[in-house]
């Protein structure tokens, strides 16, 4: 028998080449795969069949897809909210979360087939080929990785003709500009016209961003323990919350991103995105902590954040720092309960309001009203111990 290998299959130019390549110039089977994590738009059944027969006619021997956008958003993207996950404080990590959740299911698919290797179509001078391998050494260290486009060194014209050559279907529009990936997290746009720093990213590449709605309006988004469960009222799983707060706060034109990135493979590289859900639920998750959280806490996880963001971003979803932070941020959720009302307008989304039954804001405590219940007389020789070592360094060396 064959060789076997299982593909991440995205149905897209290169991974459809691969199918064929893999065959022809390896002599293996190819099993694709290709999880939904999201990105299949409103007619996601007619997109995932029309990208198992693409699977089927580019050569694979068999074709899958598995639906995983409850699993990711469960296990991937709650607990990336839990952390406020943001990569050099802005990227919320779209597609660095979603590769870890592929990589688990194209080991299960390996297994289940008999392949002895999986493969990704990643190009050697992205971050995802960073994620897809060491997260497979970490699954399954008995399984070879295999990165056919990183191999070939086919330019994309070549790789075009070699589709045409043995009628492989492609979808040429927007492939052809631009390197797309989206999920429910998020999208993220590179190359094109985007490749110069200075360039305006075109209006064309937006898609949940574009402005549908001019009405200003409030959305109330409730957390039980750090996990959104409802919106405006309404009880939804957590893909579902992340896939309303996308449609409701992408109306109105918020949640991109356009920044130049540190890539693990040390490239800086100009990168745009859209993650209204994603943006607005950290937002609102942010704030709900600034009443839940007590001061020490919050001051401590702030800084753990920024490292489990780069964790994710290095491709060490599954590594034992990973699990350990996760262990510290779930501990800190426990009172993350309650509820953020977010005011949106034409390209603002911001919080207005935040309540929690477990708010540490004491209102006694706070108010400069008649209902003060603060003892001001504790202040004066707090402040006086506090400012003591200074005073005393600027007497005697200051
Ligand atoms: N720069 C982002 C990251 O590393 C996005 C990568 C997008 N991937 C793609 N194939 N277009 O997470």
């Amino acid at each position: 028998m064959a060789k076997r290998v299982v593909l991440a299959y995205s149905g897209g130019l290169d991974t459809s080449v691969a199918v064929k390549w893999m065959g022809e110039e390896m002599g293996v089977e190819v099993i694709c795969v290709a999880c939904d994590v999201g990105q299949g738009g409103t007619d996601a059944d007619g997109y995932w069949n029309m990208i198992r027969d693409r699977a089927l006619s580019a050569g694979a021997v068999d074709a899958e897809v598995i639906d995983c956008r409850e699993e990711y958003a469960a296990d991937y993207c709650v607990p990336a909210l839990k952390a406020n996950a943001l990569y050099e404080g802005r990227y919320p990590l779209v597609s660095s979360l979603s590769r870890p959740v592929i990589v688990k299911k194209l080991v299960e698919a390996a297994r289940r087939h008999g392949a002895s290797a999986v493969a990704h179509g990643c190009t050697g001078k992205g971050n995802d080929q960073v994620r897809f391998e060491v997260s497979t050494r970490a699954l399954a260290p008995d399984l070879e990785v295999v990165a056919p486009v990183r191999m070939w060194g086919l330019t994309r014209e070549q790789a075009i003709q070699y589709a045409t050559r043995f009628d492989i279907p492609i979808t040429q529009s927007k492939e052809k500009l631009y390197s797309i990936d989206d999920n429910l997290w998020g999208r993220a746009i590179e190359c094109g016209e985007m490749e110069d720093p200075w360039a305006e990213p075109p209006d064309g590449v937006w898609e949940m961003t574009q402005v549908r709605a001019t009405e200003p309006r409030e959305v109330i988004i409730e957390f039980l323990a750090g996990t959104p469960i409802a919106v405006d009222g309404s009880q939804i799983s957590p893909a579902g919350v992340i896939e309303r707060l996308t449609d409701i706060v992408g109306a109105y034109g918020w949640g991109r991103i356009d920044m130049v990135e540190n890539r693990r493979v040390g490239i800086k590289s100009r990168e745009t995105y859209e993650a209204p859900g994603a943006l607005a639920l950290i937002l609102a998750h942010q704030d709900l902590e600034s009443i839940t959280l007590e001061r020490d806490v919050a001051h401590e996880k702030l800084r753990l954040e920024h490292r489990y963001a780069e964790l994710i971003y290095d491709g060490l979803w599954f590594s034992p720092l990973r699990q350990a932070l996760d262990a510290f941020f779930e501990e800190t959720q426990r009172h993350v309960t309650g509820e953020v009302r977010l005011k949106l307008e034409p390209g603002v989304c911001r919080p207005i309001g935040r309540r929690s039954p477990k708010s540490l804001y004491d209102y006694g405590l706070a108010t400069y009203e008649a209902a003060d219940s603060f003892r001001h007389d504790d202040a004066e020789g707090f402040v006086r111990l506090w400012g003591l070592g200074v005073q005393t360094w600027a007497a005697r060396q200051g």
